[in-house]
Order: structure tokens, then sequence, then C-alpha cells
């Protein structure tokens, strides 16, 4: 996915626009780009690589006007270079562009652009649309996009300007987000209201095939046959996260959201755990008890993280619940098309509520008449607005792209979930007020957890050079070994992979030697005994073990090479404590590694492109 802002109105626009962007650089950042007008003069620069080029280039060269659309990319057809930065210009140069998402048939449309004669300057997708829209142009700006938009198959959310319309910029989306924002000096487009925060007081957020014009002070939305939609501003406030989107004492702010964690936890639960019912209480289901009580099975869909989060759900579900639960991955789950009969939830679990694979799987749930809920960070995203109802985290913006406070309130709210689903069919009050007692005490289990970083920072000095990892857990700490994998892959680049450990019998050992370190997972439980013997396997291997295990626990210490010690919580609850010590492991290694541990190689913060 990438940033888009855009600006009209009574201030110099490039600042607004630079601010903007650093803050949704998180977004996409591997090249950005501005355009702002005077006259009917265009002013444009772009730069491949992080926002401070271009902001560089800016200071080097003003780009003047109280007008301009800017974007921080997220590469989808065309490498990460100064042609390929955004905004794109129509062969006459009078038209600019910024877009976010992928236009899938841009093959098609760019062969009979050229075979009309056009030439393209950069390998994006997105110069076909300044192409075709400079193909319609014929004085209406509007019209023009409007035309050329409904060539178009894929995904977008673009700004539009032209020298022939000083002040004017007009807006669409399909499957990408954008928001209007307005304030004192004038009116706000951009893909997320915090961007926004101290410029605008009011936003909208445009639904999927309509279009807006700003212009100064004046902004209208309208749907694709151009009519105007009546749609309220709402305060900014609504839309933006507790907490801020700032670093504050920490140098990167994955950091600072792992030390986050015992108060999101905290919020997540906020008043939705009650004594007098003993069970969890939900605001905004919008589903009544009946219609849930009807509900016999559930189905968690998601991506990533939140895949992850949906897996430990399932386990959940299954145990607390004794409902039938299944995981899928979204963008499996949307064009498998399984049977799923009747009385089945389907949740979308999701941070950003932008991803487009979770949103293509949440629509056709929904097209098939299908309950749908969300659990979101992101309040007023798409995939929030969407569902019929659903739970927010709570957890404030997730700046670093590595997800980790967003992980354990996904499973505290997965939690919740399945101990009010159990308490309408078979938990008793006894065992809802024992679950609610268990939960209320998770977030001091976590600040005790945070206290075992120092040791994380030695075991990370003594195996960061290692090119192959292993992470292994049974039970809901299978879902907690993917997550630990999946976190030190994308922010270390070292290769990781997590697995059910008695698995790793079944082809993974063969991986195993001195050079091949193995992250267990193995605080009492169940299963205790069972890791212990496939720790014993590993380690009659050569294989270095790595125990996140219960503290004090000898018999692991005895075993294991090197140890992180836990806090002992129920089974159900040790994928959200584990989560912190292998959150810090790959922080602390990809720090050593000399990565960007909050800007990744390759990834965006919430991919809106399939
Ligand atoms: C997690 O660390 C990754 N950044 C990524 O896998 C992420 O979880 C995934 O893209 C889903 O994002 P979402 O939760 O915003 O839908
Ligand atoms: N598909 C466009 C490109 O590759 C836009 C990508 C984005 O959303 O940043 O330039």
């Amino acid at each position: 996915m990438c940033g888009i802002i855009g600006f009209t109105g009574r201030r110099e626009a490039s600042p607004v626009l630079l601010d903007g962007l650093r803050r949704l650089e998180y977004r996409g950042y591997d090249s950005a780009g501005l355009i702002t007008g005077t006259g009917n003069a265009f002013h444009l620069r772009k730069k491949a690589g992080r926002l401070a080029e271009l902001a560089k280039a800016v200071s080097a060269h003003p780009a003047p006007g109280c007008y301009g659309i800017s974007h921080t990319r997220w590469a989808t057809h065309g490498g990460a270079t100064d042609r390929n930065a955004h905004p794109h210009l129509d062969a006459s140069g009078r038209i600019a562009i910024v877009h976010n998402g992928v236009i899938e048939n841009y093959a098609t449309l760019k062969h009979q652009l050229r075979a009309d004669g056009v030439t393209f300057r950069s390998d994006t997708d997105t110069e076909v649309l300044a192409h075709l829209i400079g193909h319609y142009y014929h004085g209406d700006l509007v019209a023009a996009v409007r035309q050329a938009l409904a060539l178009v198959k894929g995904t977008y959310g673009v700004a539009v300007v032209s020298k022939d319309d000083p002040g004017l910029i007009v807006g669409a989306r399909l499957g990408s987000p954008l928001v209007i924002g307005v304030g004192d000096a004038g009116t706000y487009l951009a893909s997320d209201a915090n961007a926004l925060a101290g410029y605008a007081d009011k936003v909208v957020y445009l639904n999927d095939r309509q279009l807006c014009v700003l212009s100064g002070d004046e902004w209208e939305i309208r749907d694709q046959d151009l009519s105007p939609v009546a749609t309220p501003l709402r305060d900014i406030a609504h839309f933006l996260g507790e907490g801020d989107a700032e670093k504050g004492d920490f140098p990167h702010f994955m950091l600072k959201e792992i030390y986050e964690q015992p108060e999101t936890l905290a919020n997540a639960m906020r008043g939705r755990l009650v004594d007098a019912d003993s069970t969890a209480h939900f605001g905004g289901l919008n589903l009544s008890s009946q219609q849930l009580r009807q509900i016999d099975r559930v189905i968690l869909t998601a991506c990533g993280t939140s895949y992850h989060a949906g897996l430990v759900g399932e386990y959940l579900f299954e145990e607390l619940a004794r409902m039938p639960a299944e995981v899928e991955y979204a963008s499996e789950f949307r064009y498998r098309n399984p049977p799923i009969n009747r009385d089945t939830l389907v949740f979308a679990i999701t941070q950003s509520g932008e991803t487009a694979d979770t949103l293509a799987a949440l629509r056709e749930s929904k097209r098939m008449g299908h309950t749908t809920l969300a659990i979101c960070n992101a309040v007023g995203s798409s995939i929030a607005r969407e569902a019929c109802g659903g739970v927010y985290l709570h957890a404030g913006p997730e700046i670093g792209v590595a997800s980790t406070k967003a992980f354990t309130s996904q499973c505290a709210v997965l939690a919740m979930l399945a101990l009010y689903f159990g308490r309408t069919r078979h938990l008793s009050s006894l065992q809802g007020q024992r679950l609610i007692d268990e939960l209320r005490a998770l977030p001091d289990a976590l600040r005790k957890t945070l206290g075992c970083h120092e040791q994380v920072k030695r075991i990370a000095a003594k195996y960061a050079s290692a090119r192959n990892v292993l992470y292994l857990g049974r039970q809901y700490l299978y879902p907690a070994a993917l997550e630990g994998a999946l976190k030190l892959k994308e922010i270390s680049y070292i290769h990781a992979e997590g697995y059910p450990a008695a698995e790793m019998k079944h082809g993974p050992i063969a991986l195993v030697d001195e050079s091949t370190p193995s992250v267990f997972l193995v605080p009492r439980g169940n299963v205790f005994d069972k890791v212990m013997s496939n720790m014993q396997e590993i380690k009659a291997r050569g294989g270095p073990v790595i125990a996140v295990a219960s503290e004090g626990d000898e018999e692991v210490a005895a075993l294991a090479d090197d140890v992180i010690p836990v806090p002992d919580v129920p089974e159900y609850l040790q994928p959200i404590v584990v989560a912190i010590p292998l959150q810090l492991l790959a922080y602390e290694i990809a720090l050593l590694c000399g990565c960007d541990v909050d800007k990744p190689r390759n990834l965006a913060k919430s991919v809106t492109v399939e």
C-alpha cells in the first residue's frame, strides 16, 4: 500500500504534504513525490528512497503553491526509482495523479495507449491511468477521471490535479482508503485520518466507487454516476486511535509498541469483562444474543500476524466455547469457495482494517449472506465499516511495520469472545469468573515478562549470525511459534520457520545442525513432557536450543543452551505472554543485523494490494 496526501487552501501546500507523508511513511516507503501548482504551472519533485530524500529535493528546489498532491510508494509494478515514483503525468503534462492500489489490466490498457502513440516514461501501472485521464480530458477533469476509472480492473485510491483547474483536486476510491479532511486552512485528502491530525477538524471517508471534488474550502462526494452524495462529516477525534503516533523516548516505534502491551492489553479488555454475569460484553457486535446463540460455527480469516492470532482464536473457541472453528488465510478463503453452513459467523481479523485480501474475504462472506464481525484496530477503516459489527482493539496507532501490540490485543479479544460464546453455551458462572480473573491478571504478567529484555539481548548476541532458525511449540504455542518466526523473518531477514514441535521430526529436523538454533516454547503445561522430548531430539543432533520457559524451571535450564523466563499463566493465555520475548528477540537480532526495524525492506504496514 502507500500513502496519499492532498491539500488545497490558503497556505503553502508542500509543508503540509511533506508532514502528512511523514505520518504515512510507514505505509510504504520505497520512493516519494509531490506536485504543487501556481497559476497554470506545476512543480513536480519525486525521489527514490526514503521520504528524507524528497524533503531534501524540495528544500533544494522549493515547490510553491497552495494546492498539491503527494505520495509514498510501495511498488507493485516497476522498481523503486525516481522515474517510477508518483505523481505521474499524462502526455500533455497537464494532468498529474498519485495512486494507491493495482491496475490489474494495465498491460492491456498500456498496449492500447501505445498503439495510439502514447510514450510511457515509467514502468508503473499507475502511469496508464494518467494517460487515460488525459485521453478523456476535454476540460472536465471529474468526467475524465470517471471515464478513465470505468476501464480499470483492480484497486485504486487516487488524487488527480490539472494545470487548467488550479486548486482543484479530484479523488476516487475502489479498495484503497481515502478520507476527506476539512480544516481552517482548506481541505485535505489522505489515505488515513491519522495523517490529518492537527490540520483537519472534521473528516469523512469515501466508500468504494465514490469520487470527491475538493477546491479551497469546498468539497463534495459523488457516486459513480457523478450524482452528489450527502455524507456527514465527523470529528476527526473519532477516527484517531488512542495514544500517539510518536516514538517518545524509544529508539523505534516497534520497541515502544512492545513495551506498550501491558497498557494496550488492559485497553482491549477495559469495560468488556462483566463480573455481574461472569462473561464478556461487547458494544459493537450489532447482533442480538439470540442471533449469536444461533451461531454454530466460526471462521476466522486474516493475513500475516492477524492470521496467527486467528489460529490462537481457533484453539480458544474450540476449548472455551466448544464451537467448531476454522482459521483461513484470507487470500485463499476468498477463492476457495468452501461449503459453509448457514449459521456460520465469519471474523475478519485485521490491525489496519485495509488489508485487501481480508477485505475481499469479508465481502465474499457477506455476499454469501454470512454474518461478519471485524476484530480491528483502525477505527473507521474499510473492514471496520463493512463488517456487520465488530470489536475494536483500542491499541492506538501501530506504526512499526512488524505487528506486536495488535497481536496480543487480538488474542485477548478472541479470548473474551470465546468466553462470551462459552457462557451462552456450557461455561458456568464460576468458570466464567475464573476466566475473567485470569484475563485481568494478564497485563501484570506482561509487565513482569518485559523484565526478560536484558536476557534476550544476551541471547540475540549469540545467535544474530544464524541464517536459519526453527520456532517450535505445541497446542496454543504452535501459533505463537509461527508468529515468532514471522517477526524474525520480517525485520532481520533471517529465514525462520514455525512448526508444531512434534512436526519437526517429520522433515524439518533435517535442517538441524550446530548453526541452526531452535526456539522452543516450553512453559509448564499439559504437553510439557512431549516438548521436552522434542528438545532432546534437537540436542541429540547438535542443534542449539533457546527455551522460552516457566521462570525457575530447572529441568529446562538443564537441557537448553539458553533460557528466557516467563511467568506462569493458564495455557490458553500463554501465546500472549510468550509473544513478548519473541518480539524482543527479533527486535534485538534485527538491530545487530543493522536492519531498519520500523521499516523493513520490501514491506508495508498494511497491504492494500492483492
Ligand atoms: C505482521 O508483522 C506483518 N506486518 C503483516 O503480516 C500483517 O500482519 C498482515 O499484513 C496483516 O495486516 P492487518 O492485520 O493490518 O490486516
Ligand atoms: N501500483 C502502483 C505502483 O506500483 C502504486 C503502488 C502503491 O500503492 O504505492 O506504483
